[in-house]
């Protein structure tokens, strides 16, 4: 039995450039999802204001900040988030394990008392074993995805953002730890840029507590209307995918 994070478990990801954007993409599908999400582009824009104004539209707000710096740098990153709003906040597990306790503490410092933790990024589903060798990490993407998932459960975080095919070893390391799934696309849905895909009913079977949809939802003729679709297969049971 997968206990979700959200109600539904999809989080939509708000990849829009400006805060008028977001905020009008929010409203339109707030009653279909459990939540938003904001990157890298809206922090450095319209910055974190952004997350308190979609927090007050009732659902959690998860910031998408990949944080790596020393740890005094990232608790104090972390805390200013937590301030801000935000429910969930990523960062590196590449960071090391002080790293990764600096960033929940501060967080959970900034959020007083409000719910709040941090997802770990394991490896960025950008990278592949033979790109961590030309950098100078002689491990496979793998073994590194389940080192990191055991260090991030140990360091306090909530959970793990990975893609659909690591559910199965992250479980077998850090069972404990939330598992947030980006790369879902709905069956017939272009794959766009994302190279390992799962369908949202795949996802939830696996194990997932959490999809991070993006464009299947934002660029939706009725994004609300494909956010209420994809809960809707949620609700009755797993299909298969391809
Ligand atoms: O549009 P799409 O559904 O592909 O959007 C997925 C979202 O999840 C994007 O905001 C992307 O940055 C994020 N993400 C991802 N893969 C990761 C981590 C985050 O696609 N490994």
């Amino acid at each position: 039995m997968v206990t979700y994070l959200a109600d539904p478990p999809i989080v939509v990801a708000l990849d829009v450039p400006n805060a008028e954007e977001a905020i009008r993409l929010a409203k339109k599908v707030s009653p279909a999802v459990g939540g938003f999400k904001i990157g890298l582009e809206l922090l450095m824009g319209p910055g974190p204001g952004l997350v308190g104004i979609l927090d007050q539209l009732g659902k959690p707000v998860f910031v998408d900040a990949k944080l790596h710096d020393i740890p005094h740098t990232v608790g104090r990153a972390a805390r200013q988030l937590g301030m801000a709003g935000a429910r969930w906040v990523t960062a590196h597990a590449a960071g090391g394990p002080a790293m990764l306790e600096a960033a929940v503490e501060g967080l959970e410092a900034g959020a007083r008392g409000r719910p709040a933790g941090i997802l770990a990024i394991t490896v960025l589903t950008s990278l592949n074993d033979a790109i961590l060798a030309h950098s100078g990490v002689p491990v496979t993407a793998g073994k590194l995805t389940s080192k990191r998932s055991k260090l991030a459960a140990d360091a306090g975080a909530e959970g793990v953002v990975c893609s659909v095919k690591e559910l199965g070893v992250i479980n077998e390391v850090a069972a404990t730890l939330a598992k947030v799934t980006p790369g879902i696309r709905p069956l017939g849905e272009d794959a766009g840029d994302q190279q390992r895909i799962a369908t949202p009913e795949e996802a939830i079977r696996r194990g997932s507590n959490l999809l991070v949809i993006g464009r299947p939802i934002t660029r939706a003729a009725d994004p609300r209307a494909a956010a209420e679709a994809i809960a809707a297969g949620l609700q009755s049971g797993p299909t298969h995918s391809t």
